[in-house]
């Protein structure tokens, strides 16, 4: 099969377009036939920081077809449509075919195309649990996204909404049309505006993006209010890591998120779009043997929504 593969440490023109071996399926495992696969910040950040997968294929989310099952696959068979997260299982995204457990995989609703599919797995589920399970976000509350312009930014402003929360969003020029229409009350651009230095504050505020001073972030938290961070600049990343915990004296609290790929959660997700209720932003569509162009797009750290390769 054709595959992606990381050859060495290095940049994105590291990544060779070649034949590899077809993966076979353990009694454990579903093979599948990959239509489309989305790249995320987490390919791009593991293969500069030279965490290579076993395989030295990455690519996590996938959008495809079961080919085979090993005997002891139970949910799955031959020709089901299924979405998957294999950022717990290896990756191996970035090919014709990919093996994975089934806990790693959901059925894919025959509405939901495939590349719209492909495209919701880290994001989506990032930002869910980001607003839900860290943020306890409840209707009515003034939330702030930080970075609304990415894939984990585009999903969170429309479920924030979902929510029933009041949402402002921070991006750059160029995304401030694109948050407003995916439903933010408020939209900071923030190479005109600091959004720290104003006089708004919220209930709850997930940094996605960018780099700022925990306690910028804190002073602009409502009492009893949260602050997530789920990304940015390393700084704010090692930051919100180390120091959170401490700054979370008082009512405010400051705390990080991990995120956990899980079937229940994309399911969630999924649901939502088929239910027309949220929609992923894509951004870019590459063929297969362009990721190492579609690596260099994701790393110059602009990208509209998500960025999907269209494998088949
Ligand atoms: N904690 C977790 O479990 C977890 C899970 C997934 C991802 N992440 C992290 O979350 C972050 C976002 O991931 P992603 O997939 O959404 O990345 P992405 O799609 O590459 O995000 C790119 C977006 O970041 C925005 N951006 C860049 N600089 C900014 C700034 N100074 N202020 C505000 N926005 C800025 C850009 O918008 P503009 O062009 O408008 O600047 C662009 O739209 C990454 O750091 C990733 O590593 C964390």
């Amino acid at each position: 099969m054709k595959a992606v593969v990381y050859n060495k440490k290095g940049l994105p023109d590291k990544l060779i377009y070649c034949d590899v071996e077809k993966p076979r399926p353990n009694d454990n495992e579903v093979l599948i036939k990959i239509h489309a696969v989305s790249a995320n910040a987490a390919d791009y950040r593991s293969m500069r920081m030279g965490i290579i997968p076993k395989k030295r294929i990455f690519g996590a989310d996938i959008a495809g077809r079961v080919e085979s099952v090993g005997k002891n696959i139970r949910q799955f068979k031959p020709g089901d449509e299924v979405i998957g997260d294999l950022s717990d299982c290896g990756f191996g995204g970035f090919a014709e075919y990919a093996v994975a457990p089934e806990k790693a995989l959901i059925p894919k609703p025959t509405k939901v195309l495939f590349e719209i599919a492909a495209a919701l797995p880290i994001a989506g589920i990032t930002a869910l649990q980001a607003l839900r399970d860290k943020g306890n976000i409840q209707k009515g509350q003034k939330v702030l996204i930080v970075g609304s312009g990415g894939g984990v930014g585009t999903f969170a402003v429309q479920l924030a909404k979902y929510f029933g929360a009041e949402v402002a969003a921070v991006c750059s020029s160029k995304n401030v049309a694109q948050t407003s229409s995916l439903g933010a009350d408020y939209v900071i651009d923030y190479t005109k505006e600091d959004f720290t230095k104003n006089k708004r504050c919220y209930d709850l505020i997930i940094a996605i993006n960018g780099n700022h001073p925990l306690f910028a972030y804190k002073r602009i938290l409502n009492p009893n209010g949260i602050y997530v961070m789920v990304g940015g600049a390393l700084l704010q990343i090692f930051r919100s890591i180390l120091f959170g915990w401490l700054m979370s004296f008082g009512s405010k609290k400051m705390c990080s998120l991990a995120a956990k790929s899980n079937q229940k959660d994309l399911e969630f997700i999924v649901k939502l779009v088929e239910d027309d209720k949220i929609k992923p932003i894509i951004d870019r569509r590459y063929s297969l043997d362009k990721v190492a162009d579609c690596m260099k797009y994701l790393g110059e750290g602009h990208a509209r929504g998500k960025v999907v390769i269209n494998v088949e």
